[in-house]
């Protein structure tokens, strides 16, 4: 299987110009586009259903409630407590999200709590369709007799990188789910947009599918993260590629509007600002914030586009 893009996104100089400077229909002091606003998610959301505003893509990942040094936010909460607040999270997002709207919760967990995941995707379930599990990998050894012949590798290899857990008992934990909710469990998938190449081209044709050179990625995503130069800004990010990735399977449409509730350092808004995208972003720590906002203002800039379109508030 070659990871070669399909449809390699379109180039950052060319949709940036989308992203202007925009209000949200009748609301252009209150809500702005292409936003991070500082502010608990959960009361923003509200607003959002107040205004009446809908969004098409929600791409998130909460704290997973494993005691990570975030800074403000406490990631100790009692476990009841932390459930009922997704439940929460859940709900508010429901009104906001539109029929044909996809929410994708990337969640992880502990190997010495193995159901976390499953029992945060089960709060959502009360209201959404669980459509599609997707298993995000972060690094994958694979012995050489388990590669095809006909591929360009021929050794051992190992892909990606990961924190070695130390323990006697679990093996490190190189895994986590994106849940994608639905309302309706039939919506229809751009699969194509991430899709791949076939490896074995003889497959071409073989299939009433296989039509062309193109096919299903599937639904394990090996993202792998950069390798942090510098000291890490943020103890929990997701690679960009994510919410990339998941944007581009809901399928992009004109006038798509993103939210990220837990924005972190901006990766989803970096995301949508290189496919060209509308977004909006909260996050409660300022300091996260400073960062999105340095990250954002660095991409903009190496596009020569209008820093002023996109604000942190
Ligand atoms: C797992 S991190 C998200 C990281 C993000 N995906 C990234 O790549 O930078 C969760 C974030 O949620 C923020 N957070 C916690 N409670 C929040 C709330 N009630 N509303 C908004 N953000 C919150 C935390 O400060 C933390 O940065």
């Amino acid at each position: 299987m070659s990871e070669r893009r399909l449809r390699p996104s379109v180039p950052v100089a060319f949709k940036c110009d989308k992203v202007i400077k925009k209000s949200v229909h009748g609301l252009n002091t209150l809500i702005n586009l292409n936003r991070i606003y500082k502010e608990d998610c959960l009361s923003f959301m509200s607003k959002l259903k107040d205004h009446k505003i809908l969004v098409d893509v929600i791409v998130t990942s909460p704290p997973y409630n494993i005691n990570k040094e975030y800074g403000l936010y406490k990631d100790n909460k009692e476990k009841d407590r932390y459930l009922h607040w997704m439940q929460n999270v859940a709900e508010k997002s429901y009104h906001i999200l539109k029929e044909d709207g996809s929410f994708f919760l990337n969640v992880g967990g502990r190997p010495a709590d193995p159901t976390f995941p499953f029992q945060v995707a089960t709060q959502f379930r009360t209201l959404y369709e669980l459509q599609t599990t997707i298993h995000r990998i972060k690094s994958v050894s694979i012995d050489a007799e388990d590669v095809a012949k006909n591929n360009e590798f021929h050794g051992n290899i190992s892909i990606g990188h990961f924190k070695p857990i130390v323990s006697d008992r679990y093996l490190s934990d190189l895994h986590e789910y994106i849940f994608h909710f639905t309302k309706t469990g039939n919506l229809k998938l751009d699969k194509l947009g991430i899709g791949v190449t076939y490896q074995d081209k003889t497959n071409i044709g073989r299939w009433k599918s296989a039509k062309s050179d193109e096919r299903d990625r599937g639904n394990v995503w090996l993202l792998s993260y950069p390798t942090i130069q510098e000291g890490r800004p943020h103890p929990a990010v997701f690679p960009i590629k994510l919410p990339e990735r998941c944007i581009n399977l809901h399928g992009i449409k004109p006038n798509l509007l993103v939210y990220d509730p837990f924005m972190g350092i901006g990766n989803t808004a970096l995301a949508c600002l290189r496919l060209g995208l509308n977004y909006l972003g909260t996050e409660i720590d300022a300091e996260f914030i400073k960062i999105a906002q340095h990250k954002m203002t660095s991409t903009l800039l190496e596009t020569n586009l209008s820093v002023d379109s996109h604000e942190i508030i």
